[in-house]
């Protein structure tokens, strides 16, 4: 294990936000396994994985938590309905939120769904996140340019708007997933 007796600096909760099948576990092994699975399983409950990493002199220890976009959508569905959901659904949410310093709020370049439900997932994390959460965009599957259907631009003008950092991202050709994350890392503190 490479933190092995190595001293932490800190420990940083970052959060992974966004419709099922966008690519959220994909991005996550990614970015702490240098994995990529194409037959990747929907998420079931919550996970989290760490990796350890030198950001400005400071040994600081993400702690990156997933959990299912569907479960979690169908849950909201409620919350669209604007009374909030379920008791057992704002308990489960408000634990995910609870202590994050950063999120990646994904969405499929190829499905437009996933980009019109950004708004949605924004709202929930600023209803149960720190105000200081750090936020980042994510278009993830830039791999496949041929199937797009969310305008770079669209994203780009969104993510201006509401004060995030964007970056399109491709978990399978690891582009970008690396420096996606060190983004939120860095800007933490
Ligand atoms: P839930 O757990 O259900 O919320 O989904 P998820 O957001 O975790 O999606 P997951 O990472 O399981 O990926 C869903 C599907 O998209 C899988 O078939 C992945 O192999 C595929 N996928 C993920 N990232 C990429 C990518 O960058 N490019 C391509 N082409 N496929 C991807
Ligand atoms: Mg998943």
């Amino acid at each position: 294990q490479r933190d092995f007796n190595q001293k932490i600096d800190y420990v940083f909760k970052v959060v992974l936000i966004g419709d099922s099948a966008v690519g959220k576990s994909q991005l996550l092994a990614r970015f702490t396994r240098n994995e990529f699975n194409i037959d990747s399983k929907a998420t079931i409950g919550v996970e989290f994985q760490t990796k350890t990493l030198v950001i400005d002199h400071k040994t600081v220890k993400a702690q990156i938590w997933d959990t299912a976009g569907q479960e979690r959508l169908g849950l909201s569905s409620s919350m669209y309905a604007g009374d909030g959901g379920s008791p057992r659904y704002r308990a489960v949410t408000s634990a995910y939120y609870r202590g994050a310093v950063g999120a990646m709020l994904v969405y499929d370049t190829t499905k437009r769904q996933s980009f019109d439900h950004v708004a949605r997932w924004l709202e929930e994390l600023r209803g149960h996140a720190d105000k200081n959460i750090v936020v980042m965009l994510v278009g993830n599957k830039s791999d496949l340019g041929s199937l797009r259907a969310v305008p770079i631009e669209d994203a780009k003008e969104f993510a201006q708007r509401e004060t995030l950092f964007f970056m399109e991202t491709s978990a399978l050709e690891a582009t970008n997933v690396e420096s996606a994350f060190v983004t939120v890392l860095t800007e933490i503190y």
